[in-house]
């Protein structure tokens, strides 16, 4: 009878403390790895919560951009067609085609990609990195034949013919992929193409449709350029080859120049890099083709843009209000560069330069992407293109 009422008597106890054993071991455990992640979890939503909003002069609408954004990072879907023989899947994303190396791999690392087609508002032929298409065949004909073939085994699947592909796109850089696709018509007249030879007084681009990619020279050698307003004392600068009319009537008209910094050299070997630190504006004429890598070099390096090319479809420009932060002039203007230089200088240089550094984000590519940077502003442009008509 003892026995039993001792044992009564324990039990609570034994209640009490077999689970704060158990407790205490777990703490430990937590402690080791749990809270480990749980710290890590709290520093990246801290990170997460630093990106910067969308507020600011630099967008046609702030407040439009952010809420489709939203929108777009919640419902939008891509259909990857599987890759050909020839293709490309080791993403190159340094050099003159980062850009197009950097789209593909953060695409098919994104959380966009679906594999259910009836979910997908569009669709990716993956023709991109042709340039080891290039390597393998010599001619564009050549090039051409081969994305036919390719674009048969696409025609073959029942999603092409719903829209006659206007809810496809693909990505081409390289100009070996615009000479070759132009032989292949039917690809270039419904679907999206992401150029990064945006003009539009060529064929087969057209700016309604097609999306225009901040073409980048990758890694840049040099950190960014913010603020050191006081360092940019020369008042505009350009350095590179004669290519074309317009960079020579540059040099001829303000080679001898004593306030603007204009050299008929090549660019690279010059090392110049440091004058894109030093120059209030950094001239970009348009060369033999008009891209746009002369341009992210100077939003990179806090320089404003001084945009001499006709017929541009500049990157991001139906969310992006260029005219806050770069000067567009028609080529004809070089004439008056340095009278329009001097009146920007004393009105608007300190707001350009500020807006600048703001809108730089918008045209950084990171691997994994970040928010609102250059991949998903390439993003954006395509969610803008989701509505077509399906039969
Ligand atoms: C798509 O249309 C083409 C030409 O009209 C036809 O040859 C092809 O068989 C169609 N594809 C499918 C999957 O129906
Ligand atoms: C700006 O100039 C100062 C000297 O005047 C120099 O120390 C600094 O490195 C310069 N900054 C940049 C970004 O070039
Ligand atoms: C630029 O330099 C090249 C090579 O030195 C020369 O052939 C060309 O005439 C120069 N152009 C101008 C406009 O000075």
């Amino acid at each position: 009878m003892t026995m039993i009422f001792h044992c009564f008597r324990c039990l609570p106890l034994i209640w009490v403390v077999i689970p704060l054993f158990f407790f205490s071991l777990m703490c430990t455990f937590l402690s080791y790895y749990g809270l480990r992640e749980f710290r890590f979890d709290l520093i990246n939503n801290v990170e997460a919560v630093k990106v910067e909003e969308i507020v600011g002069d630099v967008y046609h609408s702030a407040e439009i951009f952010r809420m489709n954004y939203a929108e777009m990072e919640k419902d939008f879907k891509i259909y990857l067609y599987p890759d050909g023989d020839y293709m490309n899947n080791k993403h190159l994303i340094s050099g003159w085609y980062a850009s197009e190396g950097y789209f593909s791999k953060n695409l098919r690392e994104s959380s966009f990609v679906t594999d259910d087609p009836d979910r997908a508002h569009l669709f990716f032929i993956p023709i991109s990195c042709c340039h080891k298409l290039q390597q393998q065949v010599a001619s564009y004909k050549e090039i051409a034949s081969k994305i036919g073939k390719y674009l048969g085994i696409i025609y073959s699947y029942p999603f092409w013919n719903r829209t006659l592909g206007a809810d496809h796109f693909f990505v081409s850089c390289h100009e070996v992929d615009i000479e070759a696709t132009v032989g292949v018509p039917r690809l270039i007249k419904n679907s999206i193409r992401i150029a990064c030879s945006p003009t539009y007084n060529t064929v087969g681009y057209f700016p309604h449709k097609d999306v225009s990619l901040p073409s980048v020279m990758y890694p840049f050698p040099k950190p960014a350029g913010r603020g050191h307003i006081h360092n940019r004392t020369i008042l505009g600068y350009w350095a590179g080859n004669c290519n074309s009319a317009l960079r020579n009537k540059l040099v001829k008209l303000w080679g001898k120049d004593q306030e603007l910094d204009i050299q008929n050299t090549t660019f690279y070997k010059a090392g110049r890099m440091q004058k894109f630190y030093g120059a209030k504006f950094c001239i970009c004429p348009a060369g033999s083709r008009v891209t746009t890598s002369r341009i992210m070099m100077a939003i990179r390096y806090g320089c404003v843009p001084v945009i001499l090319a006709d017929y541009l479809d500049l990157p991001f420009s139906n969310v992006l209000d260029w005219q806050k932060f770069s000067i567009i002039l028609k080529e004809s203007d070089v004439y008056r560069l340095k009278d329009i230089l001097r009146a920007k200088e004393v009105a608007d240089f300190r707001m350009l330069h500020n807006n600048l550094v703001k809108a730089q984000r918008h045209f950084q590519w990171n691997t994994p992407p970040v928010k609102y940077d250059a991949f998903h502003m390439v993003m954006y442009d395509l969610w803008l293109r989701r509505h077509v008509v399906r039969y």
